[in-house]
């Protein structure tokens, strides 16, 4: 495997690797993707072996512009070409119905397809050279936290990769939006950077809101209790609790780290502390790599405080949520 910069020859060179079958991991604008050609099933079984994820999860296919999408979906409702052409290139998924030709291996069984144009140029470009749909999910390993820079990938997947395109740190830092537009409902199933009110506002309708997350008939794994997990044990602690919950862990002589938002927990000095932003996007584009700094630090307790509810931190709370064992409110 090689890590190699995303400069035109080297995308040139994924895209021929993808038309061979091989694996290319790139970067988007969310989150670092792991691709393959989404129009074979032999490609695609590759990215489930590497991930070590179960087969009945689907991928999302990308794709290089909304005029692909009847190559892979049908009865594409008029809300999701107003999404398309209000989003794309952009960090929103659509969950459609799917083409009959279209590899169950993608959709892991389902008879639906999940769609995004991603808006990272080098992403497009290797989506153009492509020329066909690329099955990327996050490029880690099943259950970890996704990838947000090429050395994340390479810690995630090593030589299973044929590829890794550098295309430096992911703007956005966490996983797009998805809706489900494939028929019922138009409902979110994970929250991302394009917001639920946002979605409404364009579409002028209710948007349901994700489906907890005991609903058992869901597939998608970041609806898994625990999932986008650091090995560390983890606890999402309100605010009100922080200093009870380290002292009490200090007490015990545990070694632990606090990734803090207000900032203001007085003993400083007794663990490892990563101030976050105080602003949700600028949280978002460093949570995965703060998270995967301290769970690199081997440390037997990683504290999140917990940042502030409203419809712009949704995603942020909803990955937090994910990655904590425990929550303390
Ligand atoms: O930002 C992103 O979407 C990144 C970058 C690489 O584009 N990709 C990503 O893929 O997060 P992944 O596989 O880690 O998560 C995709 C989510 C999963 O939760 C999956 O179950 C859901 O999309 N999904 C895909 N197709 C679906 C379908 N047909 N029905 C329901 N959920 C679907
Ligand atoms: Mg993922």
């Amino acid at each position: 495997m090689t890590v190699v910069r995303a400069d035109a020859v080297a995308i040139e060179h994924g895209a021929y690797l993808l038309r061979q079958g091989g694996l290319v991991a790139f970067p988007t604008e969310t989150v670092y993707g792991l691709g393959a050609d989404a129009s074979s099933s032999e490609a695609v079984h590759r990215i489930f072996k590497a991930k070590g994820r179960p087969a009945d999860h689907p991928l999302i296919v990308h794709i290089a512009s909304a005029d692909q999408l009847s190559d892979w979906a049908l009865r594409i409702p008029d809300a999701a070409r107003l999404l398309a052409a209000h989003f794309w290139p952009g960090p929103l998924a659509m969950i459609l119905q799917k083409r009959p030709d279209v590899p169950m291996a993608v959709t892991g069984g389902q008879p639906t397809v999940g769609l995004r144009v991603p808006k990272h140029p080098v992403a497009l470009r290797l989506l153009q050279q492509f020329g066909g749909g690329i099955a990327a999910p996050s490029a880690n390993r099943f259950c970890r936290v996704s990838p947000t820079r090429a050395a994340h990938v390479e810690e995630e997947l090593g030589d299973a990769v044929d590829l890794i395109l550098d295309g430096g740190p992911c703007d956005i830092g966490v996983e797009s939006t998805i809706v489900d537009l494939s028929g019922g409902p138009v409902r979110m199933l994970r929250p991302g950077r394009i917001t639920r009110a946002q979605i409404e506002a364009l579409l002028q309708i209710e948007v349901a809101p994700p489906l907890g997350a005991h609903a058992n008939d869901v597939r998608a794994p970041g609806m898994l209790e625990v999932h986008y997990a650091p090995t560390t044990h983890t606890l999402l602690v309100g605010y009100d609790r922080l200093n009870d919950m380290v002292e009490e862990l200090l007490a015990q002589q545990k070694r632990i780290g606090l990734l803090s938002w207000r900032g203001t927990v007085s003993v400083d000095g007794r663990y490892h502390r990563v101030n976050m932003p105080k602003q949700a996007q600028a949280y978002a584009q460093k949570l995965y790599a703060a998270l995967r700094d301290l769970d690199a630090m081997r440390l037997e307790r990683i504290l999140v405080e917990a940042p502030p509810e409203g419809d712009g931190w949704d995603a942020v709370n909803d990955r937090l949520r994910k990655a904590s064992a425990t929550i303390v409110r």
